[in-house]
């Protein structure tokens, strides 16, 4: 087993094809330290992420770690899911063993909570979904999310001088889109943020050869997560796109190899009033407010995801 980081990580996120393969990332690289996995509405509806979580858990033979269900829905708005990218399931047509164990009582929220306040400055928080359970962890007991050593976020389309785009609609991306507000709740929290958008994800390109990669590294883990990657293909094919983006492992590889990445400080807000604009990401004057990730080493990033799943069974 590669050696893991001396602190404690904890993945709160929405799975989803991309949120399996970083946490099948984490379990192959941080086996002693991932402290607990929470789940959020998102790519699929709660019950779909949380019963997916134990069924990765499962897989990678980790039923050790806890799983946490948090918010059923978006502060505000109302819940969007993204079927058409992930499948219904949230992880497309691919199947994994059914999990056993039962996810824990606590609200995802009060255990964010409880294990930032029990570890002050030691835990670095993977976030890959939308963003309500650190903004109700934060709602609850403002000042807990500067409690994390650093929270890496995957959301957002900021212009680092490329046209922004986004994913759901044509200036949001998902993450951000499915809940705006808990979004804004975390940029103006004052916790050590690392902001990785899709100008940064778009780097780490998804091709039929990086899921062949992925596949044959010899693991049942990796040859499921090839299996994702080839569904998601598919899945944007159907809706015309021929270019897929690697987007939640990068906060992985960005915690194991830092070295992989470019990053600036940035101020970047979100815009939470309804309408065409609602969960678009900008870069404004002022003082920064995160860590913006601008540039990725893409074959540095496969090789990472790659070799942690090849530690797994
Ligand atoms: C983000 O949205 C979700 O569909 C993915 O899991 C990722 O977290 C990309 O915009
Ligand atoms: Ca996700």
């Amino acid at each position: 087993m590669t050696p893991s980081l001396p602190h404690p990580v904890w993945h709160d996120g929405d799975p989803g094809s991309d949120d399996a393969i970083t946490l099948l990332t984490l379990l192959g690289r941080l086996d002693a330290h991932l402290l607990g996995v929470s789940t959020t509405h998102g790519n699929a509806p709660l019950s779909a992420t949380t019963h997916n979580a134990r069924a990765l858990l499962l897989l990678a033979q980790r039923e050790d770690v806890p799983v946490y269900a948090g918010a059923l829905t978006p502060l505000v708005r109302e819940p969007v899911f993204a079927p058409q990218i992930h499948g219904v399931t949230g992880l497309g047509d691919v199947e994994l063993p059914t999990p056993g164990r039962e996810v824990r009582s606590e609200h995802a929220a009060a255990a964010l909570i409880r294990q930032l306040c029990a570890q002050p400055g030691e835990i670095t928080l993977l976030a890959t979904g939308p963003l309500s359970n650190l903004a109700l962890a934060e709602r609850l007991r403002p000042g807990v999310l500067r409690q994390a050593r650093q929270i890496i976020v995957m959301g957002g389309s900021v212009d680092v001088g490329a046209p922004k785009l986004g994913n759901t609609t044509p200036r949001a991306e998902f993450n951000a889109y499915a809940d705006p507000h808990a979004f804004h709740i975390v940029l103006g929290s004052g916790a050590n943020l690392s902001l990785l958008g899709l100008n940064l994800t778009r780097q780490v390109a998804v091709t039929r050869a990086r899921a062949a990669q992925l596949r044959d590294t010899g693991s049942q883990a990796g040859r499921f997560c090839g299996a994702l990657l080839d569904d998601y293909l598919d899945r944007i094919a159907k809706l015309g796109q021929t270019a897929g983006a690697l987007h939640d492992p990068c906060t992985a590889a960005l915690l194991l190899a830092p070295e992989l990445f470019e990053s600036e400080a940035a101020r970047v807000e979100i815009l939470t009033d309804s309408g065409d604009h609602l969960g678009e990401t900008v870069r404004v004057e002022g003082e920064p407010n995160v860590s913006l990730v601008i540039k990725a080493d893409e074959v540095g990033v496969y090789e990472l995801v790659a070799t942690a799943l090849g530690h797994l069974a």
